[in-house]
Formats: C-alpha cells, structure tokens, sequence
C-alpha cells in the first residue's frame, strides 16, 4: 500500500533540505539493509539546489557513495557535454564532487538516435535488475512536473505502455531538446520511494488537477505515477500548491 504525503513550503530553502534530508535517510537505509542505494535522478531545473546541497558538508561525508547507483528518469538525445543533458547537469551539480565510483553511474546514451538509447538504456536497466523484473527496483526515483502535466518524458498524448523499461520520445517542451529515452510507469512505479519536486505558480494547474482531479493519464501523464508499494512525497513551495484544497482524500498535506 502506497503512502502518499504533500508537503508544502512557505520557503525554497526548506524544499530543497527537506529533499536532501529525505535522500540521506533512504540511501543509508538502502546501503545497510541492501547494500546498495540505487536512483534515478530527474532532469529540468529544479532538483539543481537539491544536486548541489548533497555535494556539500553534511552530505558530501554521510552519503555511503561508493555503494550509490545512479540512473536517470529521462535524458535528452544530446551528447554528454551538452550543456542540454540531464546526465551532464547531474555530474556538473553532484557526481563530479562525489566519491561516486564511475562503474556506477549508468547514463542514457543521449548521443545516440532515440530508438538505440532507449535499447541500450533497457539494456543497462536490465544489467541491474531486481529478482522478478528486467529493471531495478530504484530505492528512489526523483521527478519534476511540466506545467502541461508531463513528467519524466512522459507527454500528454503519449501511449501508456506495459512490461517495457525504457521509451523512445519526440516532445517539444519549452526550448529543451525534443528527442529523448525515458524510463516507463512501471519501472517508476516499482520504486520504494517516488519524490516529486515541484516549484512555481505556473505548475500550480498541474499539480492541483494531477493530485485532485479526475483519472485522464494520457492528458496528464504524471497521473500515472501510482507505485504500488511505496512511498509518494510531493516536495512543493506554497505558489505550486496555491491552488490545492485544504485537504485530499487518502493523502497526507502538510504545511510547513
Ligand atoms: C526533463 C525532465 C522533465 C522535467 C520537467 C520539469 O528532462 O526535462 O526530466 O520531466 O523534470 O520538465 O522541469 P523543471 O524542473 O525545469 O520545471
């Protein structure tokens, strides 16, 4: 059974702590239970606080580094020293200041076509997968949210998919690159923690009909994000949840 928390902060600052505090707690837990931590991280703008605070002081010396594993939830089709690549703004924020052993971090193939990443990335996902999966079942999966309702690249209008890890995508969002590989709903949805971080006014619509309102996944994909058995944090700032109910049904809001 999934347990779903909103938290809502009346400051930036506390979001981004909070997400590296929750981070901390579950890769520790990992590593001693598991012996390995293993994540994907999100792309966009918003987790780059949240990536810089975990190559600082406290992080930097309490995260078991050398037992984290690294994937992304989607990449864009550029090469890795694209200023565009999420894999490139994660190493420029985080992996680069991090004992983090390279063997470990496991980069879709923005350089290739769409169709051979997503080949090749089912194939890296499937090197690490868990007993009963052809992926790993990630310790955590970090995601944003389009103002359109998207996330990872899981677009409005895309086909839902089934028992296949990894998509090839053509999406115009903003002036990102269109091209992308993105990991499925049932990998995600595999997860032991599912953290979304979501930031701005201009995401409020999303969220609100994400979290609220009726069940339309292929107009608002991040609807579906329903892990079976995890736990489900929305990380957002008061403008993101302005227009949230006081309270939701089956979902934990906290005010902060
Ligand atoms: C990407 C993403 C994407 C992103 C959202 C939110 O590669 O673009 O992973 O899903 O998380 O578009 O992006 P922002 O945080 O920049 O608003």
């Amino acid at each position: 059974m999934t347990k779903i928390t909103i938290k809502v902060f009346s400051k930036g600052h506390d979001l981004n702590h909070s997400g590296a505090e929750l981070f901390d707690q579950v890769a520790r837990d990992a590593v001693s239970l598991r012996g390995r931590f293993i994540c994907a991280l999100s792309g966009g703008g918003t987790p780059m606080a949240l990536y810089s605070l975990l190559a600082q002081s406290p992080y930097h010396e309490s995260l078991p580094w050398e037992n984290m594993c690294f994937f992304w939830g989607d990449e864009r089709c550029v090469p890795p020293a694209d200023p565009g690549s999420n894999y490139y703004q994660a190493r420029q924020a985080l992996l680069a200041q991090v004992p983090v052993l390279e063997k470990n971090i496991f980069r879709a193939r923005g350089e290739l076509s769409p169709q051979l990443a997503a080949e090749d990335y089912a194939r890296q996902l499937n090197s690490c997968a868990d007993p009963g999966l052809d992926w790993p079942r990630f310790d955590m999966v970090l995601l944003g949210l389009g103002a359109d309702g998207h996330t990872a690249s899981l677009f409005p209008g895309s086909q839902e998919t089934h028992g296949i890890s990894t998509v090839a995508v053509t999406a115009n969002y903003q002036d990102r690159p269109a091209n992308r590989v993105t990991l499925t709903p049932d990998v995600i949805n595999s997860a032991r923690n599912v953290v979304f971080l979501v930031i701005g006014v201009e995401k409020a619509e999303a969220l609100v009909a994400t979290v609220t309102g009726t069940r339309e996944p292929v107009r608002l994909p991040a609807q579906r994000i329903m892990p079976a058995d995890a736990r489900l944090w929305w990380l957002v700032d008061q403008a993101a949840a302005s227009r949230l109910p006081e309270s939701i049904a089956g979902i934990e809001i906290q005010r902060l």
